[in-house]
C-alpha cells in the first residue's frame, strides 16, 4: 500500500513558469483590481473587462510551460499515492504529467455557462468573445471561481486532507479561504512540509517544517528526501 500524499499548491508554483503570482509585489492584485475583474458584480457590471482580463491570463498560460517544481511532482507518483490540490486555474500540472488533479478556483482553459454551472465546455484558442452562447443561450463566461462564489470541490477537499500521510504546501500566501484552511484539516500528527521563499511562521502548526526556498529548488531537496523514506 502507498502511502497517501497531497499537494497543495498556489500560484508560487507557476512562478518559474513565467506567470505572475497575485500578493507579491508586481503581482497581479496590484494591476487589477478585484472588484472590477474577478467578482460577479463585475461579471454584471461590465462582463466584456471581466472576458479580456480572463483572456489575457488564458494566452499567457497557453504561452507557457511547466517548470521543474511541476515535474519534481510527478516522481513522487512512483512511490506515494499524489493527490495535487491547486488554487491555480492553469493547467501546468497537468501537463507536466501529474494523475490526479483537483482545481479549487476553476480551470482558464475551459468556458462554462452563465446560466447553468453543469454546462462546461473546452476553448478553442485564447479567447471567450462576447457573444458566444451555450446551448442555453447565455454568455460563456470562464470556467473559475470569482470572490463571492462558492468554491464546490472544497468538500471533496477537506476529505482528501482529512486522511493523508504527508502533506506538502507550496507557493501559497494562504490568504484565501475557505482553500487556506485545508492546512488545519489534516490529522494532528500528519507531517507537513511548506515550501515558499516568503513563508511565514504558522506556529500554531508544529508539525510544520518549513523551506525557505523558490519552488522548483525547495521541492529538489524534498522529493529527494521522501524518495528515499522507508515505506512503513
Ligand atoms: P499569492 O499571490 O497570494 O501568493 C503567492 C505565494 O507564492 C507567495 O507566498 C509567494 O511568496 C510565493 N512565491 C513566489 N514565487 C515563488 C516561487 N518561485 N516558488 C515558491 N513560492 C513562490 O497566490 P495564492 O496564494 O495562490 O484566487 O492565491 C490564492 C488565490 O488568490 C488564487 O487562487 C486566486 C487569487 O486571488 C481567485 O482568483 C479566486
Amino acid at each position: 500500500m502507498k502511502k497517501e500524499l497531497v499537494v497543495f499548491t498556489g500560484a508560487g508554483i507557476s512562478a518559474e513558469s513565467g506567470i505572475k503570482t497575485f500578493r507579491d509585489s508586481n503581482g497581479l492584485w496590484e494591476e487589477y483590481d478585484i472588484s472590477e475583474v474577478a467578482t460577479p458584480e463585475a461579471w454584471n457590471k461590465n462582463y466584456k473587462l471581466v472576458l479580456d482580463f480572463y483572456n489575457k491570463r488564458r494566452k499567457q498560460v497557453l504561452e507557457a510551460s511547466p517548470n521543474a517544481a511541476h515535474k519534481a511532482l510527478v516522481k513522487l507518483e512512483e512511490k506515494y499515492k499524489v493527490t495535487i490540490v491547486t488554487q491555480n486555474i492553469d493547467d501546468l500540472h497537468e501537463r507536466a504529467g501529474s494523475k490526479n488533479v483537483l482545481h479549487l478556483h476553476g480551470e482558464i482553459i475551459k468556458a462554462r455557462s452563465s446560466v447553468d454551472p453543469t454546462l462546461i465546455y473546452p476553448i478553442q484558442g485564447w479567447e471567450i468573445k462576447p457573444g458566444q452562447k451555450c446551448e442555453k443561450g447565455s454568455q460563456l463566461r470562464p470556467h473559475v471561481v470569482w470572490f463571492g462564489e462558492e468554491v464546490p470541490e472544497m468538500p471533496k477537499a477537506f476529505k482528501i486532507v482529512e486522511k493523508v500521510d504527508i502533506l506538502i504546501v507550496i507557493g501559497t500566501s494562504l490568504n484565501v479561504f475557505p482553500a487556506a484552511s485545508l492546512i488545519y484539516y489534516t490529522r494532528p500528527s500528519t507531517p507537513i512540509f511548506l515550501i515558499d521563499p516568503n513563508a511565514g511562521n504558522l506556529e500554531q502548526l508544529p508539525v510544520l517544517k518549513i523551506i525557505r526556498k523558490k519552488a522548483s529548488e525547495g521541492l529538489n531537496e524534498l522529493v529527494e528526501l521522501l524518495m528515499n523514506e522507508h515505506a512503513d
